[in-house]
């Protein structure tokens, strides 16, 4: 495909909505400390929110919520779970209850990915990325449910674009996050009459995230491979999937709810196929995957 002539600029969410939208809010994201779910919580922080962002890994979470509060000037502090134990996200939810005294959005972005194809997944493979995916999400529903009743909030969704299609060696994560879809739509539909609404966005292939780099070559940017479509002449960024976020939580979509909404610039909705180079070529593959066919 020839290089796209118009290629989307990225916008500051700051240049389109009042930076005291979300003055007095609480955010709770799980998986806040990299990656998409970090993008995600910077934005709305700097709409005024304060947030408490979950991982299991309490180093990297604690530098991430002091490097959001110094940038954004907004209060974040970091919470210890894993997204698979109930018990310790009932834990995180009361450190940010004593901390704020309320929670009003709540991001469900921890998630686990790896290629492997479905003749060399072990059960415990695929059971892995379910629980964390899948259940991992219904549980922090759970765990978050009275809170978000009690403020009349909103529920984001991470999912993917790989399962609205076949994506070769993506079995367990297009499994995990069929269902991420399904759950929200119910959600939607029995809480809506609590006041709370519920999400999904879908991120295409999201440039400089850790699933990018275990799809992709190191060193090599799917902007520049052509075998791939990009109607709007890149791919994903965080603060895309951050826009969209400000929007989905903001007054401006008290009526949108159970939608799922892919921020790919259309790439699943294209005649090419969207596989990224590591995916199309075999001995890629078979690099990526170390051993474990
Ligand atoms: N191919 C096949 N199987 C794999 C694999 C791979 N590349 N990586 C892990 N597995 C299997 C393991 O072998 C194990 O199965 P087994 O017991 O039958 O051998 C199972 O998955 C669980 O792996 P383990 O490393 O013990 O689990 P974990 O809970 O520590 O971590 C992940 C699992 C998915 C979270 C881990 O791969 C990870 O840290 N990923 C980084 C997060 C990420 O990718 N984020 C981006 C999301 S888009």
């Amino acid at each position: 495909m020839a290089p796209s002539p118009y290629v989307a600029p990225v916008a500051s969410s700051t240049a389109v909505f009042r930076d005291d939208i979300f003055k007095g809010k609480v955010l709770f994201c799980t998986g806040g400390g990299s990656g998409i779910g970090k993008g995600m919580t910077e934005t709305v922080m700097r709409h005024g929110a304060s947030a408490v962002i979950i991982g299991r890994n309490l180093e990297r979470l604690t530098a991430a919520s002091q490097e959001l509060s110094q940038k954004t000037g907004e209060v974040c502090i970091p919470a210890q779970a894993d997204v698979r134990k109930p018990e310790s996200l009932r834990d995180a939810v009361k450190k940010a209850i004593e901390r704020f005294g309320r929670i009003d959005f709540v991001i469900c972005g921890a998630a686990g990915n790896f290629l492997a194809p479905i003749s060399g997944l072990s059960e415990n493979a695929f059971r892995t990325v379910i629980e964390i995916d899948t259940i991992g999400t219904y549980n922090t529903v759970k765990a978050t449910l009275p809170h978000i009743r009690a403020s009349k909030g909103s529920y984001i969704h991470i999912s993917a674009t790989l399962h609205y299609q076949g994506t070769p060696y993506q079995a367990h994560v297009s499994s995990a996050k069929a269902a991420v879809d399904a759950l929200s739509r119910v959600i939607a539909m029995e809480e809506g009459p609590h006041g709370v609404r519920s999400n999904v966005l879908a991120p295409g292939y999201t440039m400089g995230t850790e699933g990018l780099s275990k799809l992709y070559p190191k060193g090599k940017n799917p902007n520049d491979d052509e075998k791939m479509a990009r109607p709007l002449g890149r791919y994903t960024e965080i603060q895309d999937v951050a826009n969209a976020t400000v929007f989905l939580f903001s007054d401006a979509a008290l009526y949108i709810t159970g939608q799922i909404i892919p921020i790919d610039g259309s790439v699943v909705g294209s005649s090419l196929v969207p596989y990224p180079q590591a995916v199309l070529d075999p001995a890629s593959v078979q690099k990526m995957l170390k051993g474990k066919l």
